[in-house]
């Protein structure tokens, strides 16, 4: 994972990731194209690396024979591919190829010493291609991806900034063939507090519903990070440090204000 800053153990099963694995399997099941949009940090790449369960492929050698491969892998069928930065037609049809490679091989193995007798080769096991950073994606490049859909007829979704939809719109084309939009959004409030008692109890605490400090610095945790995951992650990485040098066993209000000051928070 890219980003090793929560103190969270593990990925939260949110509501707004209950949508998109809905979002997800809609497009999968109907071959598709979809479309994710949502604002930086709301938690869009880890929930797109949970349903493809990225984790457990990133990294492996698919050719590695003597390496164990995990149970799980077995039942995968997501690719999941984030563009480079400058992209091409050809650097995406390879990552695109060796990532399907990787996912064949892997799922091959996980099912043990069987070689796969699907007739199409390494899309055979593949339903789904979830594309990251979609808003990297150059026109030649989303080119290259219509044809990748039409010869395929794989289930694509598209993840990026808002705005990754008005764009795409004036490829008629490759629009045409969009079948779902989906925005997501950042947590709600009731989410947002379940996400912080995460959070405290990391810290060994609770929050305490009959203290009106807890309940107060709560509350100005929620309203300074507006539900986003990265702000709430980041807030929360300050006030630990603030607690810690200062030996406080309680987060005031007062805490929240010192963390925030040391952080640079946009709007997201
Ligand atoms: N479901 C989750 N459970 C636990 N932590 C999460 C979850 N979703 C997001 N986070 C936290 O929020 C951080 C930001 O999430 P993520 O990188 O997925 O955001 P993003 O929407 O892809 O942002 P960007 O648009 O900048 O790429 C993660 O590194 C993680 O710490
Ligand atoms: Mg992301």
């Amino acid at each position: 994972m890219s980003e090793v800053t929560s103190f969270v153990p593990g990925f939260l099963t949110t509501k707004e990731y209950r949508r998109f694995e809905e979002f997800c399997g809609a497009c999968r099941r109907e071959r598709y194209i979809g479309i994710c949009y949502g604002p930086p940090g709301v938690g869009k790449t880890l929930s797109a690396r949970h349903y493809a369960k990225w984790d457990l492929f990133e990294g492996r050698n698919p050719f590695a024979f003597c390496e164990p491969v995990p149970a799980e892998i077995a039942d995968c069928c997501c690719l999941l591919y984030t563009p480079s930065v400058t992209n091409t037609p050809r650097s995406v049809r390879s990552g695109l190829d060796d990532g399907m490679m990787l996912l064949q091989a892997l799922v091959d193995r996980a099912h043990g010493p069987i070689f796969s007798d699907a007739p199409c080769g390494f899309s055979a096991r593949c339903e789904l291609v979830i594309v990251d950073e979609a808003d990297r994606l150059s026109t030649s490049s989303i080119e290259e991806l219509r044809d990748f859909y039409d010869r395929s007829k794989i289930g694509l979704v598209l993840v990026g900034m808002p705005g990754l939809e008005k764009r795409l719109a004036r490829y008629a084309q490759f629009y045409s063939r969009v079948g779902f939009a989906h925005a997501f959004r950042p947590l709600s409030q009731d989410e947002a507090r379940f996400v912080l008692e995460q959070h405290w109890q990391g810290w060994g605490g609770t929050i305490r519903g009959d203290e009106f400090a807890d309940q107060e610095a709560v509350a100005a945790i929620i309203t300074i990070t507006a539900g986003n995951f990265r702000l709430i992650d980041r807030l929360m990485g300050q006030v630990r440090r603030i607690k810690e040098i200062n030996q406080l066993s309680t987060v005031t209000r007062e805490v929240v204000d010192a963390a925030r000051d040391c952080l640079v928070i946009g709007s997201s």
